[in-house]
């Protein structure tokens, strides 16, 4: 592998769920790493891709009525859209119906075999869908998933094994040779104990389902979905072709970012079919922690309360991608609440550094004709100001190497902190005062402004779109990815003469009264969904709607709110009593297309039988009929 290469992978995400904030999570992660290492000099390849296979993926599309393959070209599109919103640089994204991957799993899939590791014999166990997992009965005695705590499914088939426990040692001396194999510290002690407490053979073929890719020489057998998901790593390299020139340039990963939920499947798993296929190991595996919402664990209506896209429609994605690696350390939980977030971006971004923009670049403009002026001999704090940035440098190198991205962060805010400082200690309001002044002035303003630049430099991986208005702020040409941080990350590059362009609040302060308006919504959403019983799809199909058009509506005598209706559903014509006479005249209903329930048992209203009732919304007073917005026939289903 050449040294100047660096390969960052995230997770393949599930299409059976549409991206929420966890998923944002890891990419974000991935993205600054890879933006990080590009303007460190690193050739970076960059990978994140969708896992499209396995029998909850084949059940949610059938719940859905739709073929898995649409179900998954219709979620992977949510995914690329956010990503793209969110600017993620990724070089490359994987799914695992692409034609490549395919070829390349079954090509490891045969190699392995050809190996002698794996065999064909019986499986007798459990089977935890949501986790795609295989559980014995010692492990899960209530028969629930010990990971997620779900009903398991009980699976006795003929299946193909790997032989896992043939590698329990020498993955056991690898991860003990290596301490930066899996981190964080606790998580690797966890997967100590795991392969300490013996490896057993996996079982990686199913045979009762059909999604999924075969195994090459008995294809009645499915490849277990996490073996096929794991492979997406070499498969993107182009594995598949021989060990060609991104194979060759890019494996072992420098780093597979996870979440600590699926760190067996990467730290035990994947080394041991690499190991028995010959193939290098990834060189770190990082699992970080969970985000609950507003101190809750993240459900599906939660999850809508910090959904990604909502918060970068209403925030800007600099400041969700900021708070996300700021707020909470990198392997750690964290707990997403809209407060701390309105809070971390008032203070750091608005206060601490659009502020500095601002009063920096005000002056300059003011003072010196908007021109950077040149500097003149160091005096006083200039030499510490200079120092500190150049350390802070050294700082963030070293903590980006250990993923420690809060500490980097806080570490670029300290220099912030330092050049807000200096500029009150020199006061060049003060010195713009006196004409003898007038060097000086130049010197603080320039000294300042190359500070700024510097942090324009260091913020850059982390919130490249601001990033790059600073750097246009500041007059510099080009983009700040477009640099190497050993060459522009020098004092004094900063070219005297050139125009500054201040513009646009960069960011935003957030209004408390809009922040607390916002807390208040998300709070009320969040009781309006608590406790709420969720249905599953086969419940709601019990409930037969269909396009009915009405055909005669009249007032039910001395009742103020009833109308009696007929209505044809198709295959035949119902008498329907509504409560919306205060609503609607009797004339404005006729010939109207509405939804009714057509298997509600009959009710008998003031002695006529309603059988069905029509969909509308609103409170008593305010009715609102639900009604079809194209054209479509009576007795079409509603679903
Ligand atoms: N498809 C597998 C991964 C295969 S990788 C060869 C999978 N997919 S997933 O969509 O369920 O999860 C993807 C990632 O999202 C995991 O790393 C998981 O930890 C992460 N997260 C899901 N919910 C999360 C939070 N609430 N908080 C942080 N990360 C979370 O597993």
């Amino acid at each position: 592998m050449a040294v100047d290469s660096f390969y960052v992978t995230t997770p393949i995400y599930y299409v059976n769920d549409v991206p929420h904030i966890g998923h944002a999570y890891t990419t974000v992660a991935a993205d600054v790493i890879a933006r990080y290492k590009r303007v460190t000099g690193k050739k970076v390849y960059f990978l994140t891709g969708t896992d499209e296979h396995g029998q909850k993926v084949e059940r949610t599309a059938r719940e859905q009525g739709e073929d898995p393959q649409q179900l998954a070209d219709r979620v992977v599109e949510r995914f690329k859209e956010l990503w793209q919103k969110l600017n993620i640089s990724n070089d490359d994204f994987i799914r695992t119906t692409d034609p490549r991957h395919k070829k390349t799993v079954q090509t490891f899939f045969q190699k392995v075999f050809d190996n002698g590791d794996i065999y064909l014999g019986d499986y007798e166990g459990l089977y935890c869908v949501p986790c795609e997992t295989f559980w014995t009965e010692t492990q899960a005695p209530d028969r629930n998933c010990p990971d997620c705590e779900r009903p398991t499914e009980v699976v006795k088939e003929k299946s193909y094994f790997f032989r896992m426990s043939k590698y329990q040692d020498r993955l056991l001396k690898h991860i003990e040779e290596n301490p930066d194999f899996i981190n964080p510290v606790g998580r690797r002690n966890e997967i100590i104990s795991f392969v300490k407490s013996g490896l057993r053979d996996l079982s990686i073929s199913r045979t009762t389902f059909e999604w999924g890719i075969k195994v090459p020489a008995d294809p009645g057998h499915i490849i277990y979905v996490w073996f096929d998901a794991l492979v997406n790593y070499i498969s993107a390299l182009g594995y598949e072709n021989g060990e060609g020139e991104k194979f060759e340039g890019f494996w072992p990963a420098d780093v597979h970012l996870i979440g600590k939920d699926i760190l067996r499947f990467h730290a035990v798993y994947w080394p041991t079919f690499l190991m028995s296929a010959g193939l290098p190991v990834p060189k770190k595996i990082f699992g970080h922690g969970w985000w609950t919402v507003e101190g809750k664990k993240m459900s599906k209506s939660l999850a809508n309360v910090v959904e990604p896209n909502r918060l970068i429609d209403e925030y800007g994605v600099d400041p969700l991608r900021y708070f996300l690696l700021r707020e909470v350390p990198f392997g750690l939980d964290g707990d997403f609440s809209h407060q701390a977030f309105i809070h971390r971006v008032n203070s750091d971004l608005a206060n601490d550094l659009g502020n500095l923009f601002n009063r920096a670049l005000t002056m300059v403009d003011r003072y010196c004709d908007s021109e950077i002026p040149p500097p003149a001999a160091e005096e006083g704090p200039d030499q510490a100001l200079k120092e500190k940035a150049l350390q802070t440098f050294g700082e963030v190198d070293e903590l980006m190497e250990q993923l420690a991205f809060d500490r980097a962060l806080k570490s670029i805010w300290e220099l912030i902190g330092a050049v807000n400082k200096y500029i009150d200690e020199t006061s060049p309001w003060a010195l713009a005062k006196k004409e003898g002044d007038k060097e000086r002035l130049g010197t603080v303003l320039y000294n300042t402004a190359e500070a700024m630049r510097m942090v324009t430099l260091l913020v850059n991986p982390f919130i490249p779109q601001s990033a790059e208005k600073m750097w246009a702020q500041l007059g510099m040409e080009g983009k700040p990815d477009q640099q190497t941080l050993s060459e522009a990350g020098r004092w004094g590059l900063l070219p005297a003469g050139i125009r500054v362009n201040p513009g646009e609040q960069i960011f935003p302060r957030i209004d408390e009264n809009r922040a607390r308006e916002i807390s208040v919504k998300v709070e009320k959403e969040m009781v309006d969904t608590k406790g709420q019983e969720l249905i599953s799809f086969e419940e709601f199909q019990k409930m037969d709607l269909r396009v009915g058009i009405i055909k005669s509506a009249e007032k039910v005598e001395k009742a103020k709110k009833l109308l009696k209706l007929r209505v044809d559903i198709g295959t035949e014509e119902r008498t329907l009593v509504a409560g919306m006479a205060q609503c609607y005249e009797p004339e404005d209903m006729v010939n109207r297309k509405v939804v009714v329930v057509v298997n509600l048992e009959p009710a008998t209203i003031r002695g006529i039988e309603s059988q069905g009732m029509i969909l509308a919304a609103g409170d008593e007073d305010n009715i609102i009929l639900v009604t079809m917005a194209g054209d479509i026939e009576p007795g079409a289903k509603v679903r």
